[in-house]
């Protein structure tokens, strides 16, 4: 275990993963497990994530990926998809879940529900997958640190083609659009860009204070 700071000092973009090293399963259960616990908006969770293994279906995503390596050469390929659809039939289905954690009648959560059901059909249905793309994206952060803290590699990924993966993988009858990729393992111990020097901002460029 890391201090978060110099895990994330620690961390890149691995961009050649040494095909030979895999997760254990305690390993992989800890990435998926920051997935599944991450923040998001109402708490509603619009997404799923599809962890890839078969070697001929990674080799056919690789080529949808303009055949960047680490689609097939990290442990595991982790697609994060967004939910299309969060509708009432979905809202109804997360508040029968806060009722049954919380130990409450689903009648106490109405008004909440249809806050959120409200808030929900006020969208388009491209409004709905932009607004779910920003929850995954909060999932892909929370992992990534999570990863980083653990001291396993992994890549953050948008080069892909979405219909393409959304083919191979048949996620449209899932009413999934794949929305951002992170194949996780562990370095390849000649990626150079390990030794890449961490190019941000300063802090007084980001960060502005009102006091
Ligand atoms: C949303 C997102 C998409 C990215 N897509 C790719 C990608 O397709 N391929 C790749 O090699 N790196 C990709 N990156 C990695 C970035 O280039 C990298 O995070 C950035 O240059 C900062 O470097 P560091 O993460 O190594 O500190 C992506 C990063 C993010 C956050």
């Amino acid at each position: 275990m890391k201090n978060t700071t110099e895990a994330l000092m620690w961390r890149y973009a691995t961009k050649k993963f040494d095909p030979s090293k895999k997760l254990s399963t305690e390993q992989l259960d800890t990435i998926l497990e920051a997935l599944r616990l991450s923040a998001s908006s109402y708490g509603l969770q619009p997404w799923k994530f599809i962890v890839v293994t078969n070697p001929e279906i990674r080799a056919k995503l690789r080529a949808a990926a303009w055949n960047q390596a680490q689609i097939t050469d990290a442990s595991q390929l982790i697609v994060l998809a967004v939910q299309k659809n969060v509708d009432a039939a979905y809202v109804d289905r997360f508040v029968a879940t806060v009722a049954k954690v919380k130990n409450v009648p689903v009648d106490a959560l109405k008004g909440y529900a249809d806050m959120m059901k409200g808030s929900a059909s006020s969208r388009t249905p491209e409004g709905v997958k932009e607004w779910s793309s920003r929850q995954v994206y909060i999932a892909l952060g929370t992992a990534l640190t999570a990863a980083a803290v653990s001291g396993i590699d992994a890549c953050p990924m948008e080069g892909f083609d979405t219909k393409q993966f959304d083919d191979i993988l048949g996620l449209e009858k899932l009413g999934l659009e794949s929305r951002v990729l992170l194949p996780v393992g562990f370095r390849a111990a000649d990626d150079e860009s390990a030794q890449s020097p961490k190019v941000r901002f300063s802090k007084g460029e980001v960060v502005i204070e009102v006091k």
